[in-house]
């Protein structure tokens, strides 16, 4: 398969093997591996936080933190309301998608599960990956033209997430009783984002396969906008998994591992995986935001204490430190502890 300027597309599209039967080969079996999927386990309960009113100084903003605060530190996540935008570009032909494609020099642009081992077992999910800021790291080439608005729909996005990246960082600071700016500081002028979006098309062995296999993730925090009709997302909380239930518009927000650092262990972030459909397809966006690579992170010395001691050393580039470790199927935060 031939993608932008005649480089060579990897792999097979999950998109195009779903075409023909929407059974997976051996090589997207998870079942009897390391991990018991179960396609519908318990829901569980997200609060929905009203960040407007974190940002007055009113008693409904003490309730808000308080509610951030128990939700972070029980399973990692909460959701907040807000637009979405498309899948149109995953419902193009393959001619159009591949122009896009991700090649053997790059991470980024539109592929498959990227194989960095021959045993790795893959995920049943295509993926476009884009850098999205600091904006002189974007890689234009790897950025759809179709659908038409698709660069401007992203630039607005990603605007805007950049804006709740820091109320949520400033919530976050402010619900441990910490100065408003004591994560954002850690971040630099120019956060790093990814943008990830995820296709998974119906899988008729849900049973067997995994969308996204378990992982939790390296970012600092990460804005997942969930598909609207169809769910598939589950996190573990107290060693079981449960489902992620959707609400339409509802951006998910995650804490990655570099929240958990930096919060010294007590916000935690959470492993979740995602499970397919045997009838639906599923397509998410998921942000992904960190600190500057260049500038070291590590918990807040206000959080740390005899009764607390710290958890984390210091660190910079997670990002890296994380795929490094990932590529060995390991977790990254095990290697940053003390
Ligand atoms: C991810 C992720 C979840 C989803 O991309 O890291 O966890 O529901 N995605 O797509
Ligand atoms: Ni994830």
């Amino acid at each position: 398969m031939a993608g932008a300027n005649g480089t060579v597309l990897l792999l097979n599209p999950v998109q195009e093997l779903a075409v023909d039967c929407n059974t997976p080969t051996q090589r997207y079996i998870h079942k009897g591996g390391d991990e018991d999927i179960d396609v519908s386990p318990p829901v569980i309960d997200i609060s929905v936080i009203d960040l407007s009113s974190i940002q007055t100084s009113s008693p409904s903003a003490e309730k808000e933190l308080e509610k951030l605060r128990t939700s972070l530190a029980s399973c990692g996540c909460f959701q907040v309301i807000v637009h979405r935008i498309g899948r149109d570009f995953f419902a193009l032909p393959l001619k159009e998608k591949a122009k896009w494609s991700r090649t053997a020099e790059d991470t980024e642009g539109y592929g498959n599960d990227s194989e960095l081992s021959e045993h790795q077992l893959l995920d049943w999910n295509d993926r476009l990956y884009l850098v999205t800021n600091p904006q002189d790291q974007r890689k234009f080439q790897f950025w759809p033209q179709n659908p038409e608005n698709f660069r401007d729909i992203l630039q607005e996005y990603t605007e805007k997430i950049i804006l709740l990246n820091e109320v949520v960082l400033k919530a976050l600071s402010r619900s441990l009783n910490l100065k408003e700016n004591c994560f954002l500081d850690q971040y630099g002028e120019n956060p790093n984002m990814v943008t990830r979006f995820n296709y998974y098309p119906p899988c008729l062995r849900p049973d067997l396969t995994l969308g996204v296999k378990q992982h939790a993730d390296g970012s600092a925090i990460t804005f997942l906008l969930q598909d609207n009709e169809v769910d598939g997302l589950q996190v573990l909380k107290d060693d079981q998994w449960f489902s992620v239930p959707t609400i339409p518009n509802a951006l998910l927000v995650n804490v990655g591992d570099q929240v958990e650092i930096m919060s010294n262990g007590i916000f935690k972030s959470p492993m979740h995986r995602v499970v397919t459909n045997p009838k639906r397809e599923r397509t998410t966006v998921a942000v992904f935001c960190s600190p500057d690579p260049s500038r070291y992170i590590g918990p807040a010395e206000e959080l740390i204490s005899d009764a607390s001691p710290r958890l984390y050393k210091k660190i910079k580039n997670y990002v890296g430190i994380f795929f490094e470790n990932y590529q060995l199927g390991k977790r990254a935060i095990e290697a940053v502890k003390m």
